[in-house]
């Protein structure tokens, strides 16, 4: 299957989602869902395949649909997904763990790909609603911390509104639970970006456009029935990695926190300096070291999908001067 990007589609702005033709169903026993609520919900009510092994394309269309997020920005992580835990012959990958459909490559050079619910790579610790994988259920929706998050909404807001402050301090009480539980603690420079990344997703895409601010029973709607809120309008301008950028340091600015990991001590070491300064440190831990090697060692139409995917991580990295990275991680 030769990759190629669709072209981006026209801003209709701000529109009722779902349509008609994107009723919600309820997944069944044998359909892939997993650790990203804007996904799921997508897949629930046809945005994206319902089976939830999806194409390039299937994201990167879906998404502009759904949420209007940024043409570009969708390309790009749509490339990160289909490079990190999919499989690039076929164009496919799983939203939540491993399945038939998702078949390892030729010669298995990278293992089975384990859809973006597999550790490491993309899926990572310190989220808000799932927890880290050394402590228990790193995939699904957990409501435990989802109970956590609402008494932030309570004590920082009015209990209604979630407000930036709420997600300020609970990303950051997140990441303090994590230090302290967690012995096997990974958060570097590319996850660490995702992780205020989403807490900015979460104040930036799921708020319904007629109300403006986003509420409970619209947060809850998403995170733990993964569905679109009955007269749900979506935002009305493209969110475009500028916004994302703006919005991470947004919930980070009041208590800042280190990327880095636990070495085998036990103790907390940041990342270097090269990759935590900028915006192209975490490009490079992104598509370098959670993209294996070993996909540079192919030929043919996989070596093309590669190499379209790689391009199509970079776009957004391109306007900000980075160097183009290709893929180092370990299979
Ligand atoms: C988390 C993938 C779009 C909202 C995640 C995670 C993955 C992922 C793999 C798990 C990371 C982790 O927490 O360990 C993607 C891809 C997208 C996409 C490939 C392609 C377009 C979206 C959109 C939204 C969204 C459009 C919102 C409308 C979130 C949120 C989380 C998350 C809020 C954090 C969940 C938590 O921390 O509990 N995403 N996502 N994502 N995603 Fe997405
Ligand atoms: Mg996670």
């Amino acid at each position: 299957q030769l990759i190629t990007f669709p072209p981006p589609l026209p801003n209709t702005g701000s529109i009722l989602i779902p349509d008609a033709a994107h009723p919600y169903m309820p997944p069944g026993p044998s359909d892939q869902r997993g650790p990203c609520p804007g996904l799921n919900t997508m897949a629930n009510h046809g945005y994206l395949p319902r089976n939830g092994i999806v194409s390039a394309a299937d994201i990167i269309n879906g998404a502009q649909e759904a949420f209007n997020v940024d043409y570009n920005f969708s390309v790009a992580l749509a490339s990160f997904a289909l490079l990190s835990r999919g499989n690039v012959l076929l164009d496919r990958v799983s939203l939540g763990l491993e399945s038939p459909l998702v078949p390892p490559l030729p010669g298995n050079i990278d293992g089975t790909p384990g859809g973006l619910g597999k550790h490491g790579r993309f899926e990572g610790d310190v989220s808000m609603t799932r927890e880290d994988f050394a402590l228990g259920d790193n995939v699904h929706f957990q409501q435990d911390l989802y109970n956590n998050l609402l008494t932030y909404v309570a004590n920082y807001s009015d209990g209604h509104i979630v407000s930036e402050r709420v997600f300020q301090e609970y990303r950051f009480a997140r990441f303090v639970d994590s230090y302290l539980r967690n012995p096997n603690l990974t958060f570097h420079v590319g996850r660490h970006g995702f992780g205020y990344g989403e807490a900015g997703f979460t104040l930036n895409f799921f708020p319904n456009a007629k109300e403006g601010n986003l509420t409970v029973p619209v947060m809850t709607s998403f995170f733990q029935h993964e569905t679109f809120p009955q007269g749900w309008f979506r935002r009305a301008t493209r969110f475009t990695f500028d916004g994302v950028i703006n919005a991470a340091d947004v919930v980070e600015t009041p208590h800042p926190v280190p990327a880095g990991a636990k070495n085998a001590s036990g103790v907390y070491v940041p990342d270097g300096e090269s990759y935590t300064d900028t915006i192209c440190g975490l490009y490079l831990n992104l598509a370098g070291e959670n993209v294996p090697a070993v996909l540079l060692n192919t030929t043919g139409m996989l070596r093309q999908n590669v190499d379209t995917l790689i391009r199509g991580v970079y776009n957004i990295f391109e306007p900000l001067n980075c160097t183009l990275v290709e893929p180092s991680g370990p299979a």
